[in-house]
């Protein structure tokens, strides 16, 4: 299967994807990189592996729909089975949803429904809550509020700083992220309705 990954930043999700791909644990080709950052540090990661990057000004185009498109134009140049938000820091219109849906996921640092958004570590820290986590979800029109298909809890200990959550944090999302894609690539986890299903089982 073919996969194009957008990013916005360091990219440690879209390095995961990579080594997955290299080791042959996921089975599946990353066509195309797309950031809306042209410093994002993912760029680079990509380039290293040999993978086609590009990054899109938001400054350059009228406005969200009109940047949607051109982004949606280019990501379907490299026909794409899936499309993998790893870090994609900007909201994704209507449109350019619809038309990937079932066939776009992202990974989102909370144990979704909770803390969609930003600041989820900040907020989960001053919520008190006994646990954080990342959930890997099908993105729908609602922001953060797609059907979560795997999860992964961490315990916050007593001093837990944001910059301490977010960094075990990354190191699950690590492992969830390609195992997810691995299901997905499979034909094992699709969305039918607005309902994601493991093996034909609702989730
Ligand atoms: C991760 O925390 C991910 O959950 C969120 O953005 C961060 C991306 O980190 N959506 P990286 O760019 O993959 O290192």
């Amino acid at each position: 299967k073919r996969i194009v990954v957008l990013i916005s930043g360091s990219g440690s999700n879209l390095q995961a994807i990579i080594d997955a791909c290299q080791l042959g644990r996921l089975k599946a080709e990353i066509v195309a990189v797309f950031s809306n950052k042209a410093d994002a540090f993912g760029l680079q990661r990509a380039q290293q592996a040999g993978i086609a990057t590009a990054s899109l000004a938001i400054g350059d185009y009228a406005d969200r729909e009109a940047f949607d498109q051109a982004l949606l134009q280019q990501i379907d140049s490299y026909q794409p089975d899936l499309v993998v938000l790893a870090g994609y820091m900007r909201i994704l219109s209507a449109p350019f949803v619809t038309h990937y849906r079932g066939r776009l996921l992202n990974i989102h640092p909370s144990l979704l429904p909770k803390y969609p958004g930003l600041h989820t570590h900040r907020r989960v820290i001053e919520s008190g809550d006994s646990h954080h986590g990342a959930s890997v979800h099908f993105v729908t029109e609602q922001l953060d509020g797609g059907p979560v298909i795997l999860q992964a809890p961490i315990p916050i200990l007593p001093n837990d700083t944001e910059q301490d959550l977010a960094t075990r944090l990354l190191s699950k999302e690590h492992l969830i992220y390609p195992r997810v894609i691995q299901w997905w690539v499979e034909g094992r986890v699709d969305l039918r309705e607005d309902q994601a299903c493991l093996d034909g089982q609702p989730l």
